[in-house]
């Protein structure tokens, strides 16, 4: 290719980047595209997930993620920015402005079948939830300022809620949970008794950190502890994480958590049976009773799926 050709088609390439970008700040409006240009966030480090050398159980099994955690759950200046810092961006927060808006076009129907929830409730749920940690959020025409994360727990809250007609349950555990942002919002819409935390042992810190911020009712447990002699949940919940795990620990939380649950909501994608080794879809479709497939919505990452098992008409 002549010098004339790279020029013109790098130019061209650059165009249509620009219109791109453009119409992504004309969908997103004015407001929201400032905020999205202006947001700052704390420790601008990339952590390669996939091939740094610490990684042990799970694919977000780093040293990064660890030390950050602990940091977040010790130092109050961490913890008061702590959903601004990359890491957890790049492992928990990691939904756009976009998805926030699908999230919150399944919201309303959802909220539209259930009588106990109010447009006021919604925003006051998010406004609650978006209060620690100082996240980015964006103006929804319809709900107010919102971080697109507060968005998919509260609509996965109460997705559970209407799959498995639950209003009031005793015993959840969460395979993890992150920093304990769906645990809040769960509580929040159904009344749980005890609600058990599985994750590594510094991000279970920081889940206690954050879940600390706020009254429940509900008890939080630290799910290191458990063992086999809890004989029964009534349900486990793991979105992007069981599946993420290498395959010798599922088969252990297979035993001590997944059979021992009477309904289950699992988001699984294809990263553990990827990059560790981990059980593939159809396998574990082998392990629950049966097992319901549907469809993530949005989709966050090709081949990903809802696995459900426990609903009442099956
Ligand atoms: C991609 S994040 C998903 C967080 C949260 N479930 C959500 O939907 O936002 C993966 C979670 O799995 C946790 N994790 C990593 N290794 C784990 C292990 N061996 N056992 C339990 N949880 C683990 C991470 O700390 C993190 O909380």
């Amino acid at each position: 290719m002549s010098n004339r050709t790279n020029f013109i088609s790098a130019v061209s390439n650059l165009l249509q980047d620009v219109r791109k970008k453009l119409r992504t700040a004309l969908d997103m409006g004015l407001a929201n595209s400032l905020r999205y240009l202006f947001f700052k966030p704390k420790q601008s480090l990339w952590v390669d997930l996939v091939t740094d050398d610490f990684v042990q159980t799970s694919i977000s099994d780093v040293a990064m993620w660890r030390d950050f955690a602990s940091k977040a759950s010790s130092d109050s200046e961490v913890f008061e920015h702590f959903r601004r810092y990359e890491i957890l961006r790049r492992i928990v927060e990691t939904n756009d402005y976009f998805q926030g808006r699908q999230y919150l076009s399944n919201i309303f129907s959802l909220a539209d079948q259930d009588e106990t929830i109010y447009p006021k409730t919604l925003s006051d749920l998010v406004s609650e939830f978006d209060s620690v940690g100082s996240p980015l959020c964006y103006k929804y025409k319809t709900l107010g300022l919102a971080s697109p994360l507060a968005l998919r727990y509260l609509d996965t809250a109460l997705e559970i809620k209407r799959l498995f007609n639950l209003k009031s349950v005793d015993l959840v555990v969460e395979i993890g949970p992150g920093f304990g942002g769906l645990a809040l919002m769960n509580s929040r819409l159904m009344k749980v008794k005890d609600y058990w935390l599985i994750d590594l042992p510094e991000v279970v810190d920081l889940c206690s950190r954050f879940l600390d911020e706020f009254r429940t009712d509900t008890t939080f447990r630290d799910g290191l502890g458990l063992t086999s002699k809890q004989s029964y949940f009534d349900l486990v919940i793991s979105n992007y994480a069981f599946s993420e795990i290498k395959r010798d620990m599922q088969v252990e939380l297979a035993e001590l958590v997944l059979s021992r649950s009477r309904k289950g909501y699992l988001v699984w994608n294809n990263l553990g049976e990827t990059y560790m080794g981990g059980v593939t879809l159809k396998e574990f479709l082998s392990w629950v009773p049966n097992p319901r497939v549907l469809s993530e919505r949005p989709l966050t990452a090709n081949g990903n799926q809802i696995i459900v098992w426990g609903l009442d008409d099956v």
